[in-house]
């Protein structure tokens, strides 16, 4: 699906060039990749560092699996190829907020290590700072929160597919940040997040 179709088309480089805008917007673009199972705290983690970095003045948004998947990727399911197309345009969009001088937070499952690559392949062909951020919350923690009640659903096999339960989840192998979210707590975990920004240069924010 990534294919491009259209023909006799050229790409158009701006008169701005990326460092003029970031300058001028006194910010820094990043894309902070959290990948993890469903429920281990992608979301809440990613929220709750949204709220911090914007009330600190830091340009930042986040892309929610769930949301995103009411909107742009409404046509997309869960089998291997949709998730792949998901995280590809989440991806491409990472990539735009990044450029922008937004600091993009992704919370997505991101299941496949191939996936996860293309994204950080997108951003490094752009020299766009990419971070991985593995949520490494083991399954048993993640299925006694059960927040949506979807691995009750997934054991009883009303849902097949589901990550970690009969669909795999490839854990990243060098992600540049890990939070471990059964031994820290949601705000344990944010500082960890905006420590990492601010020894990568970043944002200079502290709480
Ligand atoms: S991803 O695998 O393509 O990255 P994404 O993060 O967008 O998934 O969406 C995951 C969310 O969709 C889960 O948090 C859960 O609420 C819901 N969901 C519904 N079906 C599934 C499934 N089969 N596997 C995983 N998550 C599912």
């Amino acid at each position: 699906m990534s294919e491009i179709k259209a023909t006799n088309i050229t790409w158009h480089e701006g008169d701005l060039k990326r460092d003029e805008r970031w300058k001028s917007l006194k910010c820094n673009g990043a894309t902070l990749w959290f990948t993890g199972l469903s429920a281990s705290g992608k979301s809440t983690i990613a929220s709750a560092l949204e709220q911090v970095l914007v009330t600190q003045g830091v340009n930042c948004y986040r892309l929610d699996g769930d949301n995103v998947r009411h909107g742009l990727n409404k046509n997309l399911g869960f089998s291997a190829e949709d998730r792949a197309e998901n995280i590809r345009r989440i991806g491409e969009v990472a990539k735009l907020f990044a450029d922008a001088g937004a600091v993009a937070l992704t919370s997505f499952i991101s299941p496949y290590r191939a996936d996860r690559d293309l994204c950080r392949t997108l951003h490094a062909d752009t020299k766009l700072p990419f971070y991985e951020v593995y949520v490494d919350t083991p399954l048993e923690v993640c299925e006694q929160r059960d927040p949506k009640g979807l691995y009750k659903k997934a054991r009883a096999g009303e849902i097949k597919g589901f990550t970690g339960i009969d669909d795999p989840y490839e854990a990243p192998e060098k992600p540049e940040l890990v939070l471990k979210t059964a031994d820290h707590s949601v705000e344990e975990c944010v500082q960890q997040c905006i420590d990492f920004l601010a020894k990568q240069g970043v944002v200079s924010v502290r709480r």
